[in-house]
């Protein structure tokens, strides 16, 4: 008999995480858009749409969110459903704050981004002060929300580094009007990070500073490469002692080969993603093309709002949004049928909620797109053969509008199974580097989608 190795059981949920997302690319590889133009609802397992289509709105929620089940359902549903749990390792979040900012910070901030720096604020406290560490470097500063507020809170050095030099100068005049006597304790400077910053970081704290402490690198909703290149920085920084990373934007990360098939999809591989050797070699050793599936839409997907987003979501906010993800499925597949390219104008539309039926949506779109004839010779029609052969078409598809919630419901199941993955990946090259990492939810998940830090500790 062979033992279960940790490795073992890393190999297994990283096959099963990628046969996962191979068997379910029907729901995240093609934009919502395609969702007619690639005949996207005839790859729906009938069996699923028969039991799924029959739920009262209660149910089909809690099937979303809380991945309930019925015993009588088809078993490839089941399965479904059972691997996107096994996937999906996010921890659950079990502590919420309930203190506020202190009111001169609330000024001009979200409330999503009053809870994020509080949140996220405690939490780096919390790692700091087990190590006694006093200075801390937020990567990726934007307008200094969480330096401003960890310096006032915890009493902090904080260095801000920003790559845009105006958001640096405008955090610069923001702290000399809010919090003039933080000058000397929270700085900001400009810097372009790359995966070889730290020694550019010393220096930046040596001249800002003039001390030599270990420091605890931070960052809030690191877009893209920014995430990997500050994994890299804090393994090749010796003062950097912590890090809590809370990343976002994964499908912003640089590609770096992309090659049209045969097929109209076209292959993306990224420098980034995967990161961890370990998942290079499982997904070698099972011969995967990922270029056809680990894509952009992907990366989308796992960033994504999670699926709690369908918690108590009413009838009437489900049948909006099944309407008008079909309705602009129908301008997509009129456009494709008849030799146009929708080009968007600037325009700004009418509300969502002012144009529920598609008589008012297609006089709403045809002021927000152009139908711009794909060949020179093909003649620009008047806008009302336009709408009228657009209302035609639509009544022939209107009547998926619960194929198309349930479409919906099901990619977002997978949204965590997505996000899941892709930190993992991010743990074992953290592994690999010889450091532990663990990952902690920091935020509320409906507040604010990225809500799960990578954090470490150097022995
Ligand atoms: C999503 S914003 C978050 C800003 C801030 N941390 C917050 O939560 O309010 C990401 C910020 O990282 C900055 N950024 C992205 N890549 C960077 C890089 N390579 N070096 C420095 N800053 C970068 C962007 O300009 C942007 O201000």
């Amino acid at each position: 008999m062979t033992s279960v190795t940790s490795e073992n059981v890393k190999t297994i949920y990283f096959l099963d995480a990628l046969k996962l997302f191979i068997e379910t690319q029907w729901l995240y590889n093609t934009p919502v858009t395609d969702l007619l133009t690639a005949d996207l609802l005839d790859l729906f397992p009938k069996e699923w749409l028969h039991v799924l289509q029959i739920l009262e709105n209660e149910d089909l929620n809690d099937f979303v969110v809380n991945r309930k089940i019925k015993p009588q359902w088809p078993e490839s549903l089941r399965l479904f459903v059972e691997k996107c749990e096994h996937i999906d390792q996010l921890p659950i979040i079990d502590t919420v704050l309930a203190a506020e900012l202190p009111k001169h910070f609330q000024t001009g901030l979200s409330r999503k981004k009053q809870h994020e720096i509080m949140h996220l604020a405690h939490l780096v406290h919390e790692q700091c002060v087990s190590e006694n560490i006093k200075v801390i470097v937020d990567l990726g500063a934007g307008l200094g929300y969480i330096c401003q507020l960890l310096h006032h809170l915890y009493g902090y050095k904080v260095l801000g580094l920003e790559k845009k030099k105006e958001t640096v100068n405008n955090v610069q005049n923001r702290q000399m009007k809010m919090f003039p006597d933080s000058l000397t304790y929270v700085k900001y400077s400009h810097c372009d990070l790359t995966h070889n910053s730290a020694e550019i970081i010393e220096t930046i704290l040596l001249n800002k500073f003039q001390e030599h402490s270990d420091v605890c690198l931070i960052g809030l909703h690191a877009c893209g490469d920014l995430s990997i290149d500050a994994l890299k920085i804090y393994r090749d920084m010796k003062r950097a002692r912590i890090f809590i990373m809370v990343s976002c934007c994964y499908h912003k990360m640089s590609v770096s080969k992309s090659v049209q098939t045969d097929t109209l999809i076209k292959k993306q591989y990224f420098n980034n993603f995967p990161l961890s050797n370990y998942l290079k070699t499982v997904i070698r050793n099972a011969n995967f093309d990922i270029g056809f599936f680990l894509r952009q839409p992907f990366l989308r997907l796992a960033c994504q709002e999670p699926s709690d987003r369908w918690c108590n979501m009413s009838i009437k906010t489900h049948n909006e949004h099944s309407f008008h993800v079909l309705a602009r499925a129908v301008l997509q597949l009129y456009a494709a049928k008849n030799g146009f390219c929708l080009i968007k104008q600037t325009r700004k539309g009418t509300r969502k909620s002012q144009c529920l039926n598609f008589e008012t949506y297609i006089k709403d779109s045809l002021n927000r797109y152009i139908l711009q004839p794909l060949k020179e010779q093909d003649m620009q029609l008047n806008l009302n053969i336009h709408e009228k052969n657009m209302v035609e078409l639509w009544k022939s598809h209107c009547n998926k509008l619960k194929a198309v919630e349930i479409y919906s419901g099901l990619q977002l199941m997978l949204q965590a199974p997505a996000e899941s993955f892709i930190l993992q990946d991010r743990l074992c090259w953290m592994e690999e580097q010889g450091f532990d990492a663990t990952i902690v939810p920091v935020m509320n998940r409906h507040l604010s989608p990225r809500s799960y830090a990578i954090i470490s500790h150097k022995k």
